[in-house]
C-alpha cells in the first residue's frame, strides 16, 4: 500500500472553521502528524483505515468530507472507498455534533411510559427532529436509543452523561431549556 502525502490545506481549513475566533488547542494542530504516524505504522498492511478514521473522529468529533479526503490520500484510496468503509460502521458520524447530545430512550419500557411524547416535546422545544443531528447553533444533537438499562426510571432521557428519569414532556422541556 502506498502512503501518499495528504493535502495539508484541507485540515487547516477544517481547523479554521472549527475554531473560528478562538485559539486552536495545541494537540489538534498535530492531527496531521498523528494521522501520518498511524498511517506509517500500517504502511504496506491492510487495516489502517479504521484506526485512522477513529483517530480523526476522536479529534474532530465527526468525519468531515475534508478529513475523509485526507485519509484517502494517506492510504492511496479514493474518497468513495473510504466512505464505503466508514459508512459500514455505526460508530462513525458524518455531521458535526452539538455541544450537548440528548438521547431519548424508545425502548419498550420507556415507550409504554410515554417515551414517544418525551421525544416530541424535545423536538418541539429545540425545533429539531430526530435524524437531524444538530440545532443550527450546534448546541444540541438529538438521538433515539433502544434502551439505557435504566428501565425502572422510564421514561428516560440522557443528556451527555446525565440520566433523567420518570420524565414528563414538561419536565423534559425544562431540562433542555436549562442547558
Ligand atoms: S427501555 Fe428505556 S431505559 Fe430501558
Amino acid at each position: 500500500m502506498t502512503i501518499r502525502q495528504p493535502v495539508r490545506t484541507c485540515i487547516v481549513g477544517h481547523l479554521a472553521l472549527k475554531y473560528l475566533g478562538g485559539a486552536i488547542p495545541p494537540g489538534v494542530l498535530n492531527l496531521h502528524e498523528k494521522l501520518r504516524q498511524i498511517a506509517a505504522a500500517y504502511a504496506g498492511k491492510k487495516g489502517a483505515t479504521i484506526p485512522l478514521l477513529q483517530k480523526a473522529q476522536e479529534e474532530f468529533g465527526y468525519l468531515s468530507e475534508e478529513t475523509i479526503s485526507e485519509i484517502a490520500g494517506f492510504l492511496g484510496l479514493t474518497k468513495n472507498e473510504v466512505y464505503g468503509i466508514a459508512t459500514f460502521y455505526a460508530q462513525f458520524r458524518f455531521e458535526r455534533q452539538g455541544e450537548h447530545t440528548i438521547k431519548c430512550c424508545q425502548g419498550t419500557a420507556c415507550y409504554v411510559q410515554g417515551g414517544h411524547r418525551i421525544v416530541e416535546a424535545v423536538e418541539d422545544e429545540l425545533e429539531l427532529e430526530v435524524g437531524e443531528t444538530t440545532t443550527g447553533d450546534y448546541k444540541f444533537s438529538l438521538e433515539k436509543v433502544a434502551c439505557f438499562g435504566s428501565c425502572a426510571l422510564a421514561p428516560v432521557m440522557v443528556v451527555d452523561k446525565t440520566v433523567y428519569g420518570r420524565l414528563t414532556p414538561v419536565k423534559a422541556r425544562q431540562i433542555v431549556a436549562e442547558y
